[in-house]
């Protein structure tokens, strides 16, 4: 079955990111000149994905306004002849087909994509979380659903990881199938370097089967009272087969604020208007 659909989840608080994020959206902070949802927001379009379900919460309708038409924008722009920022602003909404779904509290990742399970219905689609920021040749989630396509089982993005990372993300026990793709055998959310079965990392991007809802809905929740997808996606393992995918290209960890710093550095250093202005800029402080 094709793709066709995501869960961007974007309710939770930003918590690393305070105080910027006490009064708007972590996912509206500019990365160069766009929020940081827009990379996750093209990237599934990118990738084949028409429909997409963006998870929201008290304080984020900025994001449903930010995909929305802005009529008086558009005739200001088309008054002063600034046709190329007009083509812009509109193609913004016109990415794709988005609907917004509540979450009510903060109850975790897990609970988050659970929320989008009548938008989904019965069929496979992709999560992607908008703090991740991939810059790819092939985008991040187009390679995850070629790989479906090959495996017809739910499939997560992996990276590799160094001792730190393990204290930071689910690290996986892999069965390696080919150079890219892994079975996944279990898994451990933030185990630490002695207790990590591989240096593969879970990151930001997923495609599921919708079992996963069933999956969520038993996962009981954490100490801190979430339901994390890691304890959702270990349950799932007991039924079905998962896999995993190292992607090619790069990550960075716009959820954090030295993750947010490089993207925006490595980002803006690419661009063909200020990127030599830039690099001249940063070899003067260095
Ligand atoms: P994060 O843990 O990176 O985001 O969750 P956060 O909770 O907003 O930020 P910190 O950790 O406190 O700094 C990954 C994604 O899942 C969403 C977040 O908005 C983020 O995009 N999320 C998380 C939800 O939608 N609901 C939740 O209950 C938790």
């Amino acid at each position: 079955m094709r793709i066709r659909k995501a869960v961007i989840p974007a309710a939770g608080f930003g918590t690393r990111f305070l105080p910027a994020t006490k009064s708007q959206p972590k996912e509206m902070l500019p990365v160069v000149d766009k929020p940081l949802i827009q990379y996750g927001v093209e990237e599934a379009v990118q990738s084949g994905i028409e429909n997409i379900a963006i998870i929201i919460s008290r304080g984020k309708s900025s994001i449903e306004d930010y995909f929305d038409k802005s009529p008086e924008l558009e005739q200001f722009l088309k008054e002063k002849r600034k046709l190329d920022l007009l083509e812009e602003i509109k193609g913004i909404s016109n990415l794709a087909e988005f609907c917004y779904i509540r979450q009510k509290k903060a109850l975790g990742l897990g609970h988050a994509i659970l929320m989008g399970e009548d938008y989904i219905g019965q069929e496979p689609f992709a999560v992607l979380l908008p703090d991740d920021i991939f810059d790819c040749h092939i985008p991040c989630t187009k390679q995850l659903v070629d790989a479906y396509y090959e495996v017809k089982a739910s499939i997560i993005v992996l990276g590799r990881v160094d001792e730190e990372g393990t204290k930071k993300y689910g690290i996986i026990k892999p069965k390696q199938i080919s150079e890219r793709l892994f079975q996944i055998e279990d898994m451990i959310e933030k185990p630490g370097p002695d207790r990590a079965f591989s240096d593969l990392g879970i990151l930001g991007r997923y495609i599921f089967n919708p079992e996963i809802f069933e999956a969520i809905k038993k996962t009981s929740p954490d100490s801190r009272g979430e339901i994390q997808i890691t304890d959702a996606i270990r349950l799932l393992l007991e039924t079905q087969p998962i896999y995993g995918y190292l992607f090619e290209g790069k990550r960075y960890d716009a959820g954090d604020k030295l993750g947010f710093m490089e993207a925006i550095i490595d980002l803006a250093l690419k661009r063909a208007e200020f990127g030599q202005k830039l690099r001249e800029y940063l070899k003067s402080l260095l």
